[in-house]
This record gives structure tokens, sequence and C-alpha cells, in this order.
């Protein structure tokens, strides 16, 4: 996720993380004190690329996201799902979204309670806060992991232990969908530019087929598909 600025910084004059009293700014830690700092400073513009317009409409920029993500969540349910985790859920965008299309239950999860704070309240959605890569949720709690962008801001080795949790807390058979952004660009001080291939790597159990992608103000986002082994079986 592109954060104009911080590739280039004083680019944007909305947000410099860590910007001094001369106005130098500082680069970035990555990491979830970043993702607070720039909740502090946003709201919740902070969830979203900062190569949208500033002055753009963030609930039509949610539609769009839901249009592109939606459909293609659907077409993975088998329809036995019940409960949907929301990883990184931010101000709950998406949240009751993806109760809604399980006719379920979903589970926000965001570490920065700056933003699960501007989250809506919504009978079939609980939000909890987490500590960094130590997810609130009982093992084989969820049939559904969803991230949106949200991977490659988690640096190593927090995301190794990420990629754990998630296992842990799918349901045998579970269904994993990312939405992340893919380049083999380099990295923003505060994002990991990370492709497709290094997150089937990272989650080699879930056999993640890529089934669908779209431009986001610019980036290059992929949404990959897998699951859990089922029951007794072992991990590929
Ligand atoms: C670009 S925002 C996306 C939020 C939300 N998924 C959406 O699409 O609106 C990235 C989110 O990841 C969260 N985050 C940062 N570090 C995390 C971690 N280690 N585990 C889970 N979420 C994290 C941030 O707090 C932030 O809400």
């Amino acid at each position: 996720m592109s954060t104009a600025g911080e590739r280039a910084p004083g680019n944007d004059t909305t947000f410099v993380a860590g910007a001094t009293a001369d106005g130098l700014a500082v680069v970035p830690v990555p990491g979830v004190d970043y993702w607070r700092r720039r909740a502090i400073a946003l709201g919740d513009r902070a969830v979203v690329n900062l190569d949208h317009p500033v002055d753009g409409d963030l609930d039509a920029v949610a539609d769009g996201h839901r249009a592109q993500l939606f459909p293609l969540l659907r077409a993975e349910l088998t329809g036995a799902e019940r409960t949907v985790l929301d990883l990184g859920c931010g101000t709950g965008r998406l949240t009751p979204g993806l109760a809604a299309l399980l006719g379920g239950r979903a589970i926000g999860v965001d570490p920065v309670a700056e933003l699960l704070a501007l989250a809506p309240p919504h009978p079939d959605v609980e939000y909890r806060r987490m500590d960094e890569a130590v997810l609130p949720v009982g093992d084989g709690e969820v049939d559904v992991v969803f991230t949106s962008l949200v991977l490659g801001g988690i640096p190593m080795p927090a995301l190794g232990r990420t990629m754990a949790e998630i296992r842990r807390v799918l349901a045998p058979g579970g269904l994993v969908f990312l939405s992340e952004s893919v380049s083999d660009g380099d990295d923003a001080a505060h994002w990991a530019t990370r492709t497709a291939a290094d997150y089937r790597a990272l989650l080699p159990w879930a056999g993640l087929r890529e089934t669908g992608g779209f431009d986001d103000a610019g980036d290059a986002i992929a949404v990959l598909v897998g699951r859990a082994p089922a029951d007794g079986a072992p991990d590929r």
C-alpha cells in the first residue's frame, strides 16, 4: 500500500509519520506503533491507500472494495460457514458486510484501539483488540479468515507468528481469503511489497490460488484463497 510522502518524504502534506518540529520526516518504524500513529493523525482515512484523493469519499472507496471482494468471497463459500474473522479489521468498514455475506457472525480484530473505536456496532459483529501476532480467538473458532490490506504492513518476524495464528484459529477445511497488494518493487518503510509467491510460501498448508485482482489507487491488489487441511489430513 503506497503512502505518498513516506516513499518520498514531503510529497504528502496531509500525513508524514513522525514529523518533527522542523518539518523533517522521520522514517516510520514498521509495525503496530506505526498504525497507531497513523490512526491518531488520520482517523478513518488511516485504513485506505493515501493515494486516494484527500477530499475523496471514503464510503465510495469502501463500496468499491466490497464490489471487488465480496463476489470473489461468495464464490468460495460452501454455505456451511457461520463465523468469519476479519483480521486487521481497522475501522470495521468491511466487517458487518462479511457477517451478512455468510448469514452468520463476524469477529473483527485489530491491534489499534483508536481504529476499533471508529467501528460501527452491529448485532452480528464482535470487535476484539489484539496484541501483535496473537489472535484473541479460540482454536478452530472460525470458518473463514479474511484480510484486506493488512499483511503487507506486518513486518517479520511478527508476520510468521500471524501466519501460525491463522492456521490455529481456522476450523478444519476452513477458508483463508487474502486481499493484499502484490509487487516485486521496493519496500516502503512501513509496507512490505511481497509477491503472490511470497504469500504462497508463507501459508504452504493453504495451497493459495489467485482468484482475482484489482487496482487500488495505483496499487495492484491480488486476491488469494486457500483452505486449511480437512480434519485429520496432514498439512501440505
Ligand atoms: C491498511 S489498514 C486495513 C484495515 C482494514 N482491513 C480495511 O481494509 O479497512 C491495515 C490494518 O492492519 C492493522 N494491523 C497492523 N498490524 C497488525 C497486526 N500485527 N495484526 C493484525 N492487524 C494489524 C492496522 O491496525 C490497520 O487497521
